[in-house]
């Protein structure tokens, strides 16, 4: 699997999401404003992938400040910072990541900017690197969930292409492949921006981990035959109650789930527990342009001058989820007590 972001000397490279799998193309970013385009027009999507392209963006914005006096960079740094955390307001990771780069900046106070430039850089290599050690430790995880021969399904996607690397819900379903389990997947293909059909498809072809892809609308219907023994997704953010964030259309499948007595678990680093946020209503959700929904890539298939509502993600309450896999294990309801003693313990 190409990696989904790297350094390249003076650069970043990233592979633009939005051509796959016609293309494999790279999308240069030379400079953090070309950073913050790729998150915003989705070249890079997934809540991990997009923190560590802010991380890696905000490295390569803070090289080209000019300044030897500390103060200076700083307030230049934080600028660039503010305006890296409005690229999309979902998913907590950007922000994460954000926050651990100023941080860095303030702890490093009256050292040499130029020092503090390279540090910057190794940080964002070191919040890649454990992204992808992560997600390894939340496929160990996950993997005791998935019964020997078992049908999985999938939302959006939370593999590869949206971390560092190796995925959190799908993660779990490499894991539990490499592991020898006869694992099936059942991909959402995730309107409008069909990463389900266009990358988790792609992603576990690649890997050899049979996929069937099915229109979103499908899903209750195959829940009802039987078909599927339990759902893995991933989360852009999880209030401290357990309610979760993630990609449009996830609730009705968590619901759906429970209906239908099929456990529906939720993968994603402990980076995505917000603890800021009590329950899910304070959850910033992204509104995306209406020509997403009425149009088909450039092409307009709906009346012109149509109305469209676009929100991009969707919450489920904390009671659908059986439980969270993290890299620290798996938290269970009740999540209020739970998420507060595991942050305790860390
Ligand atoms: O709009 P996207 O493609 O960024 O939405 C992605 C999702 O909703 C993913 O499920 C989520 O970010 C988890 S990725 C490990």
């Amino acid at each position: 699997m190409l990696p989904t972001i790297e350094w390249r000397g003076e650069y970043i490279r990233m592979i633009d999401q939005r051509k796959i799998p016609a293309k494999l193309e790279w999308y240069i970013c030379r400079g953090y404003k070309d950073v913050i385009k790729a998150i915003r027009v989705m070249v890079i999507r997934g809540a991990p992938a997009i923190g560590v392209a802010a991380a890696m963006g905000l490295a390569l914005g803070a090289k080209v400040i000019r300044t030897n006096s500390y103060a200076s960079f700083e307030r230049q740094f934080r600028k660039m910072a503010e305006e890296m955390t409005r690229a999309r307001p979902t998913a907590v990771n950007l922000k994460w990541a954000v926050d651990r780069m100023g941080l860095l900046v303030q702890r490093m106070a009256g050292v040499p900017v130029d020092q503090i430039k390279k540090a910057l850089l190794w940080e964002s290599e070191k919040i890649l690197a454990e992204d992808i050690d992560i997600n390894r430790r939340i496929g160990q995880h996950g993997l005791k969930l998935v019964p020997k021969e078992s049908t999985i399904l999938t939302h959006c996607n939370a593999g590869s292409l949206a971390t560092g690397g190796y995925g959190t819900a799908l993660g779990v379903i490499r894991a539990a492949h490499e592991a020898g389990k006869k694992v099936e997947v059942i991909a959402d293909e995730t309107r409008p921006w069909l990463q389900g059909l266009r990358l988790t498809a792609f992603e576990l072809m690649q890997d050899n981990i049979p996929v069937t892809v099915i229109a979103d609308s499908a899903a209750g219907y195959l829940m009802r035959q039987r078909r599927i023994d339990l759902v893995i997704t991933g989360a852009d953010r999880i209030a401290v109650n357990g309610d979760v964030a993630n990609k449009i259309g996830t609730y009705q499948v968590a619901v759906l789930a429970k209906e239908n007595g099929i456990p529906f678990y939720v993968a994603a680093p402990l980076s995505t527990i917000d603890l800021k946020i009590r329950s899910g209503e304070m959850i910033p959700v992204e509104e995306r342009e209406g020509r997403e929904i009425y149009c088909f890539g450039k092409r307009q298939v709906g009346p012109v001058g149509v109305n469209a509502f676009n929100p991009a993600f969707d919450i489920t309450p904390g009671k659908y989820v059986k439980a969270i896999i993290t890299e620290q294990g798996l938290i269970r309801p009740p999540y209020l007590r739970e998420i507060r003693e595991i942050f305790h313990r860390k």
